[in-house]
């Protein structure tokens, strides 16, 4: 049976043109490329090391590329002043490898930080939204706990609900099942899969996690010295002629 999906034909939501970041004599990236668009699923693969993070940083933000250019919603994001990137950063979720939980924070304080945070905040009632992310990742149960009563799964589960609290239109993952056990991870890609099919939105995610990328991935990257060396579908990279790219899908 053929799982592959139909590719997206919408507009282009980030671009990224000859991206090109250094950290003094360490050059990362040398020329990345990217176009995703409005609604799709794609899936950033890459040995350890090789700079998946830092793209998801210098999309975000966090690190200021040394050279090229970022467009997220067809504006240029690289120069803007910090309160303009500030608006679009609100408008992308970002999933943490790490998690990054407030660790002295209960679940629905860690949830309703990030609106809190926001300069419009009119201090209003979050009651409602907290319900509804954590009905998004079935764990409505954990909102009084905190994040040191979570599991490894469910500190996952809780990042991606704080992400979803302002609506995001994209969310940038950063290896989202990395350190679960397999059916933990199978769940989380369903609920990935899920929030790109409810949601409709825009996803890049960095994984080494083979499975899940074939069940969430419209398209799939493949980052080696510095550039994007490959690109298709599942089905196209498991059966390449390079053998690196198909050594990614060996025991898939
Ligand atoms: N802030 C930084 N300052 C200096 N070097 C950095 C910084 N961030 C990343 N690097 C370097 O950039 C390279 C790529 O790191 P990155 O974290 O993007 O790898 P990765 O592909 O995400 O790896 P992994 O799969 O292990 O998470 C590494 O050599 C790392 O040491
Ligand atoms: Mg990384």
């Amino acid at each position: 049976m053929s799982e592959e999906k139909p590719e997206k034909t919408g507009e282009i939501i980030l671009k990224i043109t000859d991206l090109k970041k250094s950290f003094g004599s360490l050059t990362v990236l040398k020329d990345i490329n990217v176009e995703i668009k409005k609604g799709e699923t794609v899936v950033l693969l890459g040995k350890s090391g090789t700079g998946k993070s830092v793209i998801l940083q210098c999309i975000i933000g966090l690190l200021l590329p040394t050279s090229g250019t970022i467009e997220v919603f067809d504006t240029e994001f690289i120069n803007l002043p910090e309160a303009e990137k500030n608006l679009i950063r609100r408008r992308i979720g970002f999933l943490f490898q790490s998690g990054a939980l407030y660790d002295s924070m209960t679940v629905r304080q860690n949830l309703e930080f990030p609106v809190r945070r926001q300069p419009d905040f009119k201090n209003e009632d979050l009651s409602e939204k907290v319900n509804e992310v954590l009905e998004n990742v079935s764990l409505a149960d954990a909102i009084d706990k905190m994040p040191s009563e979570l599991s490894g799964g469910m500190k996952k589960r809780i990042s991606l609900a704080r992400t979803l609290m302002l609506d995001p239109e994209i969310i940038l993952y950063d290896e989202p099942t990395t350190g679960l056990d397999p059916v933990t991870s199978n769940e989380i890609s369903h609920l990935i899969l899920e929030m790109q099919e409810k949601l409709n939105v825009t996803s890049l995610i960095v994984t080494h996690d083979i499975p899940c990328a074939k069940l969430v991935a419209n398209r799939i990257l493949v980052l080696k010295d510095g550039t994007i060396a490959a690109e298709g579908s599942y089905e196209e990279l498991k059966n390449s002629d390079d053998e690196f790219v198909r050594g990614f899908f060996e025991f898939s």
